[in-house]
């Protein structure tokens, strides 16, 4: 699904912030990627999205190069990923409701046919009472379902959520990372950053730590 080779990134003529990363992300596995904040998990979440190009290396997205893929063919490789900003970037003049029913209105959807499905996801999250309501009136842990609610709506093959329960407690934190595993025992690939890694009780996952932009360490538990 993902794959990276000797993959360094540096902004601008800074220090290389990534640093020889190496992996493979099968389908159907479920990853915590953790490290310190400035660990580089955030930079490597924008090379998978290709918000962001590596300055050496090789990546590998749905076994296309992106080095070599073409520009026409990104915007569908975009659509097959599910993505969780840590700033959640939502739409502040729409509904919460209409936010999450944004990627599939954009992909040709009608209210009649996806307004269950959006109702319901909302309700998974804890917000079935706050569908009209706009982002600036939600808490932060509010829109942060929300833009969960969002990237998983259109069921991608991938999702990549960055830190993803940093503005929840502790026990909404645990809902949102079984609605992850359910997700992904229904076939999607995940990926979630997080420097919390008491997240990772009870889920069986793979870990990647980075340390000072390097991968270090790969752990499984199963
Ligand atoms: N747009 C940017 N321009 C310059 N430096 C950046 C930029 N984004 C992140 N960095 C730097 O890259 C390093 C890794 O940041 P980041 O990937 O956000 O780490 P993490 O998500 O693990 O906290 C940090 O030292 C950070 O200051
Ligand atoms: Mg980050």
């Amino acid at each position: 699904m993902v794959r990276f080779e000797n993959v360094g990134m540096r902004y601008g003529a800074g220090p290389e912030v990534l640093r020889d990363v190496t992996f493979v992300l099968e389908a159907g596995s479920f990853t915590f990627l953790t490290g310190l904040s400035g660990a580089g998990k955030t930079t490597l979440l924008k090379l998978i999205t290709v918000a962001e190009r590596p300055s050496r290396g090789l990546i590998t997205l749905f076994g296309h190069d992106l080095a070599t893929v073409r520009r026409k063919t990104l915007p569908a490789l975009r659509r097959r990923v599910g993505v969780v900003f840590q700033d959640f970037r939502l739409l502040d003049h729409l509904s919460a409701f209409d936010n999450v029913a944004l990627p599939l209105r954009i992909a040709g959807g009608q209210p009649a046919d996806y307004a269950l499905d959006v109702d319901e996801l909302l309700s998974w999250v804890g917000l079935g009472d706050r569908l009209g309501a706009k982002p600036p009136t939600l808490s932060g842990g509010e829109q942060q379902r929300v833009a969960i609610a969002r990237a998983v709506v259109a069921k991608p093959d991938l999702l990549i959520a960055d830190e993803p329960t940093g503005n929840v407690d502790a026990e909404i934190g645990a809902r949102l990372i079984r609605l992850f595993a359910e997700l992904n025992r229904l076939g999607t690939t995940v990926v979630i950053a997080t420097h919390d890694r008491s997240l990772m009780e009870n889920t069986r996952s793979r870990e990647m730590r980075l340390v000072d932009g390097r991968l270090v360490e790969l752990r499984v538990r199963t």
